[in-house]
């Protein structure tokens, strides 16, 4: 794991935004793993600003949302469907033809979501996925006790988890109870991995992700057992990491030549 701790949030933004950056302009046809949630929106703005400027094509990329809820309408504003054209397709001026979400309404959710990961692989995979944390631990919808070998598939949303995206919905009971998600194993197939955080209330999540034991009780552990996983943070959410000197010291001896390989 590389471990990058910046001084404030919009720097996280602007430096996974440049990892991404990197991808894109090295291969225009990327597939390109979609998160939603608050942490990544700096990215996206950053990417935005980026495109608007004439100095990133996003066009020909394609992508793979994470996860979606299951049991609100496609339409429904907070549906993941319409967050993903809303913050992503639409401001990076990428093909909504080329962009796929879970189908949380799917009648077969077995076949669905078997589908989906199918439609990842034919792609060629993904070749980097973006990614938040949840306080609990949880990447994508990945649920502590989650298997590190999941694939795509149905979970129950935990009742932190739903108490924490009760801010999108006019009234808590409105969050749905159930979603569907890449799952770990899913997750751990992209060709790279780049996880954002900020604020102390993903400090604990954060040190057990990068520092505790591989544990499902927090499946953000799994990431260490990805040969390219890129954790960028700021000071806040790198609090309670033991070893933070050291990854200071060598994010700021990397060989220019490495940085973003
Ligand atoms: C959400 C999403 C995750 C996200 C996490 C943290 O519910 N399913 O993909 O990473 O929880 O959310 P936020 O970035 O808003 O803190």
């Amino acid at each position: 794991m590389e471990i990058i701790i910046l001084p404030t949030p919009e720097d996280v933004g602007r430096v996974a935004a440049d990892l991404i950056s990197s991808v894109v302009k090295a291969k225009p046809t990327a597939v390109l793993g979609l998160a939603t949630g608050s942490s990544p929106l700096d990215i996206y703005h950053s990417l935005a600003t980026r495109v608007a400027a004439g100095e990133l094509d996003v066009s020909q990329a394609s992508g793979f949302a994470l996860d979606e809820y299951v049991g609100i309408p496609l339409e429904h504003p907070e549906s993941y469907a319409a967050v993903i054209a809303r913050d992503v397709v639409g401001p990076l001026g990428m093909d909504p033809a080329k962009v796929r979400v879970p189908d949380g309404r799917a009648l077969d959710i077995e076949a669905a979501t078997a589908e989906y990961d199918a439609a990842i692989a034919a792609a060629g995979g993904v070749d980097i996925q973006i990614l938040g944390i949840g306080a609990n631990g949880h990447i994508g919808f990945n649920e502590p006790t989650s298997s590190f070998a999941s694939r795509t598939r149905i979970k129950t949303l935990a009742p932190e988890t739903r108490a924490a995206n009760a801010r999108f919905f006019d009234d808590p009971a409105d969050v749905p109870t159930h979603c569907l998600t890449q799952g770990l194993g899913t997750i751990l197939d992209a060709h790279r991995v780049v996880l954002v955080a900020q604020g102390a209330g993903k400090a604990a999540a954060i040190a057990a992700a990068v520092e505790g034991p591989l544990s499902a009780m927090c499946p953000g552990s799994a990431l260490q057992l990805h040969q390219h996983a890129t954790i960028v943070i700021d000071e806040a959410a790198a609090a309670e990491l033991t070893l933070s000197e050291y990854y200071k010291y060598t994010y700021a001896n990397k060989p220019a030549f490495q940085r973003f390989e």
